[in-house]
């Protein structure tokens, strides 16, 4: 479904002119239905590679390889095939929905115009499926939530509008940039679950990055760990966790010292963040399909992330 060889990419200082490369090669596919997750550290190239699938690169960078999703070359696709590409294939959701949402508009113009503009859905009937979606999600109050606006919802409750938006456009593939980390932890793993739920549901492919292993590993077929731009090693999370071939993995799998000074309390609520996902996880089993009708542009989603 999709496939990625020998992705390149190289940013050019702006003043300087100075060429850094920040991925160096890499290669993965992602088949139909499945979930891959990348794992690294912040500053991996995590986000970078989902910048090149979605073509939101930084200004003057050079992409270089192929991306390939069902036969569209997205590297050298150009004009209206890419851009229908782009906007009917792929959803974005990021770590901060605010990103994905314009702060002047209520969450109903969101979904219903997502729906309305980009796949001409009858308004009224727009309006209707835009509650069922959040239902979907597990919203209960779904006209309070219809008429707020952005700023009046917890993040939360704002991921759970993106990851509907996303959904309702029956994308090929949902590119997940760390959808989670800024939310608090018991929300984190309701997400999480959700997240997983509706892609299951819907037979989505998902790329998946995150920071957390053991995350990555609840939610995915299989793992590409990443480090400085480059992927380590890919396999399923049985032989990432048994077999890791890399030191770096192992480190990784040790991650909470790594990331969070033992005794910082980041690290005692990631391990709680860990079981409540496994626990929410565990519980969902994927009930009955939404329509599906459309997500929004990924390049209007280009989310506010760190
Ligand atoms: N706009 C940018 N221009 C140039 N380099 C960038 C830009 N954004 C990030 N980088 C660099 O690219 C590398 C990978 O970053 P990123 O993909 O954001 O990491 P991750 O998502 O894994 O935390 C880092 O070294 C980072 O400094
Ligand atoms: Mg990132």
């Amino acid at each position: 479904m999709l496939r990625i060889e020998n992705l390149v990419l190289t940013v050019s200082d702006p003043d300087t002119g100075a060429e850094t490369e920040i991925l160096h090669g890499n290669s993965f596919s992602v088949a139909q239905g499945e979930a891959v997750g990348l794992v690294g550290e912040s500053g991996s190239g995590k986000s970078m590679t989902l910048k090149c699938i979605l073509g939101i690169e930084p200004g003057g960078a050079r992409v270089e390889g192929v991306v390939d999703l069902d036969g569209v070359d997205l590297l050298r696709a150009s004009g209206e095939e890419l851009r229908r590409t782009r906007a009917d294939d792929l959803a974005l959701i990021a770590q901060n929905p605010h990103g994905s949402l314009n702060p002047v508009l209520p969450i109903e113009r969101f979904l219903v115009e997502g729906m309305t503009d980009a796949r001409g859905v009858p308004q009224a009937e727009a309006r209707s499926r835009a509650a069922r979606l959040l239902a979907d999600v597990g919203i209960t109050d779904t006209e309070r939530v219809l008429k707020s606006y952005p700023h009046q919802l917890s993040g939360g409750m704002l991921q759970r509008v993106v990851i509907a938006g996303a959904i309702s456009g029956d994308p090929k593939l949902l590119l997940a940039d760390e959808p989670t980390t800024a939310l608090d932890v018991t929300t984190q793993a309701e997400v999480v679950a959700i997240l997983d739920e509706k892609r299951r549901e819907h037979g989505l492919s998902m790329i998946f990055v995150t920071h957390d292993l053991d995350l990555a590993a609840a939610v995915c077929d299989r793992l590409a760990v990443m480090k400085d731009g480059e992927i380590l090693e890919i396999g399923t999370p049985e032989e990432i966790r048994d077999r890791p071939q890399h030191e770096y993995t192992r480190a990784l799998m040790d991650a909470r010292p790594m990331l969070y000074p033992p005794g910082h309390e980041a690290a005692a609520a990631a391990e709680a963040a860990r079981e409540a996902s496994a626990a929410a996880l565990a519980e969902e089993a994927g009930t009955g399909a939404a329509g599906g009708v459309r997500g929004a542009d990924p390049a209007q989603q280009e989310g506010a992330e760190s």
